[in-house]
């Protein structure tokens, strides 16, 4: 998704950080980038289709889009804005890219999100005699701030960026989280936010924004993070936040526990790689912080009180997230005996959902800013909802709105394939499955200690999956399974969201063509592509349904597929062509392994198959918009 940074310095230059921030937002997904800087005599703009280092060739070639000025003044400029685009409104080339600048060429903005009336706006700034130079929507909040500017000049002789801003911005349908800066003797940086999100941070050398806190680390650990409706004055020693009436308000720095380096790659040759051997040590941690005595402990966003008096559960998320919300309603309803359901964020936001009172509307989010999930668990909140939160984002939005909150502690996820945050989300979920368990007394003390030792005993397997035996045999695995024709992936219960999980990843990493299904659906359509060629990878862990999926197993060997088992149940193993043995583990646990041959298979034919593993095409970390 569109990444945002922007700079304000005392006295030195701003462009190389700020180019250093969009390679630390690289990871979220873009398709052209561009940086703005503020001279005395107005903005200077490159801009890029393609990656970053495109862009920086372009800022060592000589022209400049304004002739009239130096380069060297650009790289001097101690003012700027950047952005990495991942194109909505009109195809990804250099017009569309931002920064986008005002006629006078004295504004440029940098936007993440969408403006829902771009075309009534557009029709009305044309009408007022302005020349669109993109496709884009974003280009219609720097005229509107230019306007608003040139009214408030007009009307009081001088008139603040930021109050030029606040009123543009009242006009504006939409989401943005944006950054805008206007040239003259004393440059002026403004940040404003409406949905995605925006921080800020004031050093020693000058005052930084972006739309990711991670691009703010190499500055500091302590971040503002602005609200909704925000907007923010930016100057090299310090800042000041408004509201859309012009009320100032205080937003105190929050300390990050986050570390720059948590973000490198530690010596693997990719973040997806080095995220999916953090496993053990993720889980490790995320399960020591929260196991009480006879409990788990979540804090106290999750006490007995609220929790007693819930009903039913429903579960929110897109992608990975939702794949670990369909394990959570097993969970939830096989530990806490909570009746629960799980649905797309997208679907659930649009389909006048009926939730009865005493509903926990638990959203499980890598990011915490996934639009869809956002507005899934506000619908939910405005149903009266009491909502719950499983995010590995501390201040992200999911964070800060939901009443109770599990922090998944998976540390920075830079992979653009979730890995570490879905083994995470799922003993999150474990986690609050017992808490629920336990408010509601369908699990006592003792039956509390003996699951979530069984959830600490996962971090040994973990390591066995991750050992070096079983890395090779997926390698193997991989290579002789790299030209099938296509790949199905099956498994039932707890399992049956690891089989889409690992078709998920499959899909998003190598582009090959893979299905996930419910082992036992198999027989009504998908058994029609089972032929010589075809993959199937079925996941079955001793358990309830382990003897049912070893039926489903029979019924592809039977129709010539080739067969891979992944998990600890020994006769499917032996039945297989080829397999993938799991340590054996309590089946509720069982998600947490059996998932992770399935990100190493993933990887290993992205590899085989030469794709850009922590870049995949056309896909975003976090999806900030519809
Ligand atoms: C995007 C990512 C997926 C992720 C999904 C939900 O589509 O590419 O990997 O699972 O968003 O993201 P979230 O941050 O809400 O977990």
């Amino acid at each position: 998704m569109c990444g945002v940074v922007g700079a304000i310095l005392r006295d030195q230059p701003a462009l190389e950080g700020i180019l250093d921030g969009l390679r630390v937002l690289e990871y979220r997904g873009y398709d052209s980038a561009g940086v703005a800087a503020a001279l005395p005599e107005g903005v200077a703009i490159r801009r890029r289709a393609g990656r970053i280092e495109a862009l920086r060739a372009a800022l060592e070639d000589a022209a400049l889009e304004d002739a009239a000025l130096e380069d060297g003044a650009l790289s001097e400029a101690r003012c700027g804005v950047g952005h990495t685009r991942w194109a909505t409104h009109g195809p990804p080339n250099e017009l569309n890219a931002h920064p986008h600048s005002d006629q006078s060429g004295r504004i440029a903005l940098v936007h993440n999100g969408i403006v829902e009336n771009h075309q009534e706006l557009r029709r009305e700034l044309e009408e007022q005699g302005v020349e669109f130079r993109s496709d884009t929507d974003t280009e219609v909040i720097v005229h509107l701030i230019a306007r608003e500017l040139e009214r408030l000049e007009g009307e009081s002789g001088e008139a603040a960026l930021a109050d030029g801003v606040r009123e543009a911005l009242k006009l504006v349908e939409g989401y943005y989280a944006i950054a805008v800066l206007r040239a003259g003797p004393e440059p002026e940086l403004v940040a404003a936010r409406q949905g995605p999100p925006l921080c800020i941070c004031v050093n020693e050398v000058g005052a930084w924004l972006a739309s990711d806190v991670l691009a703010l680390l190499p500055h500091s650990r302590e971040v503002v993070y602005l609200e909704d409706g925000d907007v923010a004055r930016l100057a090299p020693s310090h800042y000041e936040v408004f509201r859309p009436d012009g009320e100032r308000v205080e937003r105190s720095p929050e300390e990050i526990e986050w570390r720059a380096e948590d973000a490198g790659m530690a010596g693997f040759s990719h973040h997806m790689q080095k995220e999916i051997h953090e496993q053990p040590a993720v889980l490790g941690r995320t399960v020591a912080a929260r196991v009480g005595d006879g409990d788990a402990d979540l804090g106290s966003g999750w006490s007995d009180s609220e929790l007693a008096k819930l009903e039913r559960v429903q579960v929110l998320g897109c992608g990975t997230a939702l794949h670990a919300g369909l394990i959570a309603q097993f969970l939830i309803e096989g530990l806490a005996g909570l009746p629960t359901d799980s649905d797309y964020a997208s679907e659930f936001r649009y389909r006048s959902p009926r939730l009865v009172p005493g509903t926990l509307a638990l959203a499980i989010s890598q990011s915490g800013e996934t639009a869809d999930t956002l507005a899934a668990l506000r619908l939910a909140k405005e149903l009266g909802c009491h909502t719950g939160a499983i995010c590995n984002v501390p201040g992200s939005s999911l964070v800060r709105e939901a009443d109770s909150v599990l922090l998944t502690d998976a540390g920075p996820e830079i992979g653009v394939a979730s890995t570490k945050a879905f083994t995470a989300q799922v003993a999150g979920a474990y986690l609050a499955a017992v808490r629920l368990g336990r408010a509601r007394g369908e699990i006592d003390a003792l039956g509390a200690d003996t699951l979530l030792e069984a959830l600490r005993g996962v971090r040994a397997g973990l390591e066995v999956v991750l050992g070096d035996e079983t890395v090779a045999l997926v390698k193997e695995v991989a290579r002789s399974n790299q030209d099938a024709k296509g790949f199905l992936f099956l498994g039932r219960g707890v399992n049956y969201p690891v089989a889409l999980e690992g078709a998920l990843k499959l899909k998003e990493i190598s582009y090959v063509h893979a299905e996930g299904y419910p082992a036992g659906e198999m027989k009504h359509g998908p058994i029609a592509l089972i032929e010589p060629g075809m993959s199937v990878l079925v996941v079955n862990s001793e358990g309830g349904v382990a003897e049912k999926v070893r039926s489903n197993l029979e019924q592809v060997k039977a129709r010539g597929g080739r067969v891979i088992v992944v998990g600890s149940d020994e006769e499917s193993l032996a039945l297989a062509d080829e397999r993938i043995p799991v340590p054996a583990t309590s089946e509720w646990v069982s998600p947490i392994l059996n998932v992770v041959p399935l990100q190493l298979f993933a990887y290993e034919i992205g590899l085989l198959k030469g794709c850009d593993i922590d870049k995949p095409r056309n896909l975003a970390k976090s999806v900030t918009v519809e």
